[in-house]
């Protein structure tokens, strides 16, 4: 029988690929999306994977939104956390809220989202968490402390997460993808794109199925000892 899996943020940009890339795996997918419902419907009519809406901010909205896509494909095996937004703004201008906000959604929201499904992954003895960090969590980038604090955090998560889910046969990792071609970093001013991708030593940006990839190799069987990783895919952009 396939697995079942859910994307965060899954119906655009990287989660898009990546939940594409499991259905095309033979995974039972569920794609969770925030807010833009035109999006997510036109990513449902063009791949056939259901899309659920809710925030990944609000805990209360996971136990609901996880609720419906158990009942509809069966228990979540593969947690895959992609949904993050930037708030971009430098440090003496950043306004409390793009701290919160930021926040909420990449750091929290992990918690918000693993730890309604933690139980029924120890007690099925298996489990895959597979977190969306990002280079910048690695060696921080400037405009973005909100944003770096919380991918860092996220590979704090990770790390911890995987000491605690390796007896029950769960594995917890994060991908810290570079700069990918996605509406958010097109979003980024052109002048300083084109500085970006001169630090590239590939020369170009990622793509998101090159991400995906990476998610359907942690989320394989196969890759049982893998865990606590960071997998990085960013071109050569920053080594750990
Ligand atoms: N790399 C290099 N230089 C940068 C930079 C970056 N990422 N971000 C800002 N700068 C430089 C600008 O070029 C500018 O330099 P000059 O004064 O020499 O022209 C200086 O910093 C100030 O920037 P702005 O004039 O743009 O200042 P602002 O207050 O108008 O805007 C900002 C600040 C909102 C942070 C804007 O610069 C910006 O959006 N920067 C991009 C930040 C970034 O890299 N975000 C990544 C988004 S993609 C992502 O997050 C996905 C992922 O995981 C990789």
């Amino acid at each position: 029988m396939s697995r079942v899996a859910l994307v965060t943020g899954g119906t655009r940009g990287i989660g898009a690929a990546i939940s594409q890339a499991l259905h095309a795996a033979g995974y039972k997918v569920a794609a969770n999306y925030a807010g833009n419902d035109e999006a997510a419907a036109k990513f449902t009519a063009e791949t056939g994977v259901p899309a659920y809406r809710w925030s990944v901010a609000e805990y209360e909205a996971c136990v609901e939104g996880i609720a419906r896509v158990e009942a509809d494909l069966g228990p979540v095996e593969v947690l895959v956390n992609n949904a993050g937004i930037t708030r971009d703004a430098m440090f003496h201008k950043m306004t409390p809220q793009q701290w919160r906000e930021v926040m909420d959604t990449n750091l929290t929201g992990l918690f918000n989202m693993t730890h309604p499904l933690w139980p029924g992954m120890r007690e099925r003895k298996f489990g895959r968490v597979i977190s969306i960090s990002s280079i910048n969590g690695q060696k921080g980038q400037m405009g973005q402390a909100n944003y770096s604090a919380a991918k860092a955090g996220d590979i704090g998560f990770t790390k911890a997460l995987a000491q605690e889910g390796a007896k029950a046969g769960i594995t917890v990792n994060a991908i810290c993808p570079g700069y990918i071609a996605t509406e958010m970093v097109m979003a980024v001013p052109e002048k300083v794109r084109e500085s970006i991708i001169a630090q590239i030593p590939v020369g170009r940006l990622g793509e998101p199925e090159e991400v995906a990839r990476c998610v359907v190799f942690l989320a394989s069987d196969e890759a049982g000892f893998i865990t606590g990783s960071t997998l990085t895919a960013n071109g050569g952009q920053y080594f750990v």
